[in-house]
């Protein structure tokens, strides 16, 4: 069925970009005929057909969005071409739910649950098919929320789910590297599960980003596979055909976010299998360009505080 599936989405999909799975992955030989019991197959070939992919993700595409290499030279999860398709857009979540013990939403949840701040401007980086960003609009309905990735066909799935949750998200096409909005532009930038996906400069990169883009007392979060987790069980580094995931075990986000300047830096186990590390962007990083207020003002309300980002000058 499934492959009968990804043939009439190729049939379907003009750019010939639909998704192909590698046939002699651990994934393909054992975990997919599993997965495959469990998907509603049907459901999903409808909601493929009743999209114009090409037409819809041109709407997100940007014509100043440099795609990198790492990003388009392998298979994700034994998966050829990678996200640039609407195959990945439409299976990504059915899979996912099943790839985060115990639980989807619980892991998910553990995001939200280590948010320190009352952030208004959020922006979750390569948000995918949105799952994580919906849960941060859930739970701050007054912010603004923006969801960024490279693929404008992630961006496409995760616009109808957010309007399928009557939930107003901004999606944005852009490289988390990279992401053109102004310095200090968010109280609170997430990420989940996408650092097993980048090269650890690349991650770093997007760590230094985070940084630039937060306010002073903002904070940054990254859910992922959990590092020692991952470095002591070497085989579950196999199971899911990830190009960098041992690069990314062998590295600590820790060590990343206090490089980039962090403060207050800690990770906490989710489920043993991931972990959710939070950084705070230190009040004294903007304090060196602050121009001191008169002397009855309170200049501690407004470095503690979310001095308001120059948001309307966003390209
Ligand atoms: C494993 S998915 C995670 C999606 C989502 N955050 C989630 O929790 O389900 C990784 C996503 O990161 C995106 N991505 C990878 N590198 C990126 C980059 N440099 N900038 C923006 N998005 C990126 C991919 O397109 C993909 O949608």
């Amino acid at each position: 069925m499934v492959e009968e599936w990804i043939k009439i989405c190729k049939e379907n999909d003009s750019g010939g970009n639909c998704m192909a799975v590698g046939e002699d992955t651990i994934w393909e030989r054992f975990l997919s005929p599993v997965v495959r019991l469990l998907i509603d197959e049907e459901g999903l070939r409808r909601y493929a057909e009743s999209v114009d992919w090409e037409k819809e993700s041109d709407r997100f595409r940007r014509g100043d969005v440099v795609i990198p290499t790492y990003y388009i030279s392998q298979n994700f999860h034994g998966i050829k071409d990678g996200y640039l398709n609407s195959g990945a857009a439409v299976t990504y979540d059915p899979i996912t739910q099943y790839v985060l013990p115990p639980n989807e939403t619980l892991v998910r949840q553990a995001i939200v649950a280590a948010i320190k701040v009352q952030p208004r401007r959020i922006l979750d980086l390569g948000c995918g098919t949105g799952s994580t960003t919906l849960m941060l609009k859930q739970a701050f309905p007054q912010a603004e929320v923006i969801g960024l990735d490279l693929s404008p066909y992630m961006l496409v799935r995760a616009e109808h789910k957010a309007q399928s949750a009557g939930l107003d998200i901004n999606w944005r096409h852009g490289n988390a590297e990279q992401t053109g909005f102004p310095d200090t532009s968010f109280d609170l930038v997430t990420t989940s599960l996408l650092f097993h996906e980048t090269p650890p400069t690349v991650s770093q990169a997007i760590v230094r980003e985070s940084f630039r883009l937060l306010v002073a007392g903002g904070q940054v979060l990254v859910l992922d596979g959990n590092q020692n987790t991952l470095r002591q069980l070497e085989w579950l580094n196999d199971i899911f055909q990830e190009p960098y995931i041992r690069e990314y075990a062998a590295g600590s986000v820790d060590a990343w976010m206090g490089a980039a300047g962090f403060g207050a830096v800690q990770t906490q186990d989710v489920w043993w299998i991931n972990q959710v590390t939070s950084g705070i962007k230190p009040i004294l990083a903007t304090v060196r360009h602050y121009t001191p207020a008169p002397i009855d003002s309170t200049i501690e309300d407004d470095v503690q505080g979310f001095p308001s980002p120059a948001f309307d000058t966003m390209p």
